[in-house]
């Protein structure tokens, strides 16, 4: 096997989106930070470990519905080409594709996190010696540049990562995601489905979700040189009905001042007052149909778990209207073309 790892983010672009990230969020109110900021190599391995508590029903649902549904995925989509956003650690689920699609010629993993990718790649070496791998370090919600493989292409966006972006930045990456896609391509996609909230809720509270959320303090503290004290600060999870989300804070415990030294920001924090971390948006089959419809795609199959609690969707590029076509798409953040493979 073949095993490249391109990095799409110019070297210094992390530690400038990150600051400016900061600058912005902290400075506004309510304060937020976006999600990505959580994923450095301990986030990464924290997020491993929530997968498997018995409160995390996401990632279990969604392998359950692979390992029942891989087949049909790969007989409907025969792709060559096995492009995964958010990969992370390439687990068992993506195996359950990788196994599925007889012809695939390559896998492309993309996720911000290198760690999670040099690690996929050095597992995917020793148990798949004839697969080809380019995995690309790149931010999938700014412009992505993916090598050139041959179609047809199926785009994979698992673990409800969707529901990490809010209802704006869905549309526009949807859009950019159609984009990517000729005919004859396809798109499966991991969507958490709204539930009893008792059941949402148990799953982003408890220590070690906590843990996690407090990870992006941690990376602001060596990356900027802040001196934020993650036990100043208590994880909540929240269920908001109205916006059908979760809803992850920081609240800080006191009134407090953090120093952000590089940013030359010192930032008040009143007592009680929340950080948002991250939404965990949850979704219904006909929300997701409507969603992918205003990005050009149609929803070809659903695959939903016993009780309804997730869906994996299947859509493919919508032949009515006036969508840009493969070959000249190039305007909307996501580009096909560029990188050799
Ligand atoms: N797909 C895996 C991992 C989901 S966790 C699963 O289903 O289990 C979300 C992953 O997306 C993490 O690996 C994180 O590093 C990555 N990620 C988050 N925001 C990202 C962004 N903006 N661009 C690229 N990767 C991102
Ligand atoms: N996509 C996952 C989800 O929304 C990510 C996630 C799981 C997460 N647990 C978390 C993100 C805790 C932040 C905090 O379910």
């Amino acid at each position: 096997m073949t095993f490249r790892l391109t990095r799409a983010l110019p070297p210094d672009d992390t530690a400038a989106a990150l600051r400016a990230d900061v600058l912005h969020g902290l400075t506004r109110t309510p304060k937020t930070l976006p999600p990505k900021w959580l994923y450095d190599a301990h986030g990464s391995e924290l997020f491993e470990q929530i997968t498997q508590l018995p409160t995390y029903p996401v990632w279990r649902a969604e392998l359950g519905l692979l390992r029942l549904h891989a087949r049909d995925i790969g007989e409907q989509t025969k792709a060559r080409s096995l492009i995964e956003l958010g990969s992370g650690s390439s687990s068992e689920k993506t195996r359950l594709l990788l196994d599925a699609l007889p012809g695939l010629h390559t896998y492309v993993p993309v996720d911000v996190s290198e760690s999670a990718l040099r690690q996929a790649g050095q597992t995917l070496l020793i148990e798949r010696p004839a697969l080809s791998v380019h995995a690309l370090i790149a931010d999938f919600t700014a412009a992505l540049t993916l090598p050139q493989t041959p179609g047809p292409r199926l785009v994979a966006f698992l673990g409800s990562t969707i529901g990490n972006l809010l209802p704006a930045e869905r549309a526009t990456f949807l859009t950019s995601v159609r984009a990517l896609l000729a005919p004859g391509d396809a798109l499966l996609l991991g969507t958490d489905l709204v539930k009893d909230e008792s059941v949402l809720v148990a799953a982003y509270d408890d220590a070690l979700t906590a843990k996690f959320d407090k990870n992006v303090l941690a990376v602001i503290n060596r990356e900027l040189g802040a001196d934020f004290d993650p036990d100043a600060f208590a994880h909540v999870a929240l269920w908001d009905a109205g916006h059908e989300w979760i809803e992850m804070r920081l609240r800080s415990l006191t009134e407090q001042t953090v120093k952000i030294p590089a940013l030359g920001l010192a930032v008040d924090f009143a007592d009680g007052e929340d950080l948002r971390t991250e939404i965990s948006a949850k979704f219904r089959v006909q929300g997701v149909r409507r969603e992918l419809a205003a990005a050009g795609l149609t929803l070809e199959h659903v695959w939903t778990s016993p009780g309804q609690g997730y869906g994996l969707a299947l859509a493919a590029p919508s032949r009515a209207g006036t969508r840009t076509e493969h070959a000249t798409s190039g305007s909307t953040g996501l580009q096909a073309k560029g990188l050799p493979s």
